[in-house]
């Protein structure tokens, strides 16, 4: 018999890192997938762009919650996805990673008593100051197969004891990060100004409009000073609190598609971000990486100074610059802690198995 399954997804790089997985499940010939779109990013530039770039051609429903005080967002997914699961009665629901969107899936799929899949389990920042912190161990605690990507993980479900059956698989979004990379043009080898990639979103980051400026002046202060200008793709977050005028080192643009975005990875001698996907996105473009938050779920990345740690604005100052002055090696010999760009198979197999099997919390 066929069996349904609804991937639920809401923000981009849940969209980006589950492009694969969709659609080697939905070209299983007993899997039918419905894609529930809740709508959490909406804009041309945050959502169509990537829904037409990563051709997810599966069924699509989209609930189109346009809300961002959490609790309103999480209630108003909640009461339209479990409507849809009611109506549907899938055999399992799929949710990814640890924004408000996945939480309310997962809540939906507990409530109307739907098998829940966790892909993206067992990431921990140990921060209870982030949604996400709260939102992944959640999901963690109700989902009845955890697929996780890295050693880290793996121990952290353990040593939670979560009930559900656990397995470790390779990260899907190296999947769809070496599809896309194929596919790009070789770096800009023209007599520009070296380049530097900067994305910043974290509320902690942005919402105040004083510290956000400071975390601006500080980059371009580094880029005056080592001849660096800055891509800055600014999420619609930052854009609110953003300065009327720039320092003249920082070219800001557009939120750019996935893969805009490697490109422009690809071109650059340093990426600061606060972004949690990018992390991985820079260690395999072999960029060092400075991450403008206390704490990483991507421990993996910090190896070698690779990818470092920073809160304050000078502490972010003598990051950039140290790396700027004698940037970390980056070797394909290290291998990648995240598996092998077979992840989205390796979910898949997971899955349907599991289906199979017919297991449940
Ligand atoms: C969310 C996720 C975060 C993820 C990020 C990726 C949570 C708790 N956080 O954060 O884990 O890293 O997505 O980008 O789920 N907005 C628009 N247009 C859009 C999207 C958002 O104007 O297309 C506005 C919203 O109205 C809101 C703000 O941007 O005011 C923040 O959006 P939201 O989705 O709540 O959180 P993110 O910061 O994007």
């Amino acid at each position: 018999m066929l069996k349904r399954v609804v991937y639920g997804v809401g923000t981009r790089p849940e969209l980006i890192r589950s492009a694969q997985i969709c659609r080697l499940l939905d070209s299983d010939p007993d899997i039918k997938v419905t894609l529930l779109a809740t709508g959490q990013h909406y804009d041309e530039d945050m959502w169509d762009i990537f829904m037409r770039e990563l051709q997810v051609d599966v069924e699509t429903i989209s609930l189109a919650v346009r809300q961002s005080d959490p609790a309103r967002q999480i209630a108003e997914i909640l009461t339209g996805a479990s409507q849809v699961l009611t109506d549907m009665q899938p055999r399992a629901v799929c949710v990814f990673g640890d924004t408000n969107s996945s939480l309310s899936l997962a809540l939906a799929a507990l409530k109307t008593g739907i098998d829940l899949v966790h892909i993206e389990a067992g990431c921990r920042s140990f921060d209870f100051r982030m949604q996400e912190e709260h939102n992944r161990r959640v999901i963690d605690h109700i989902a009845g197969l955890l697929l996780c990507l890295s050693p880290a993980a793996l121990k952290n479900l353990q040593r939670e004891q979560v009930p559900g059956r656990v397995v470790r698989i390779g990260d899907p979004q190296m999947d769809e990060f070496q599809r896309t990379s194929k596919a790009l043009d070789a770096p800009d080898q023209d007599g520009d100004l070296p380049r530097g990639f900067l994305t910043l979103h974290r509320a902690e980051n942005v919402d105040d409009p004083n510290h956000l400026l400071s975390i601006l002046s500080v980059v371009a202060d580094v880029g005056q000073i080592f001849g660096l200008r800055w891509t800055f793709p600014v999420h619609p977050r930052t854009r609110k609190n953003l300065p009327a005028t720039l320092p003249g080192v920082i070219d800001l643009v557009s939120p750019l598609s996935y893969r805009e975005t490697l490109l422009a990875l690809r071109n650059s001698r340093i990426c600061v971000t606060d972004s949690g996907g990018l992390q991985k996105d820079a260690y395999w473009s072999s960029v060092p990486t400075v991450t403008v938050r206390p704490s990483t779920e991507w421990i993996e990345t910090l190896a070698g100074g690779r990818n470092r740690l920073v809160t304050h604005p000078i502490q972010l100052f003598d990051a950039v610059s140290s790396v700027l002055r004698d940037p970390p090696r980056f070797s394909s010999a290290d291998g990648s802690p995240y598996g092998t760009g077979r992840g989205a198979e390796e979910a898949v197999l997971a899955i349907s198995e599991w289906l199979d099997q017919g297991e449940s919390l």
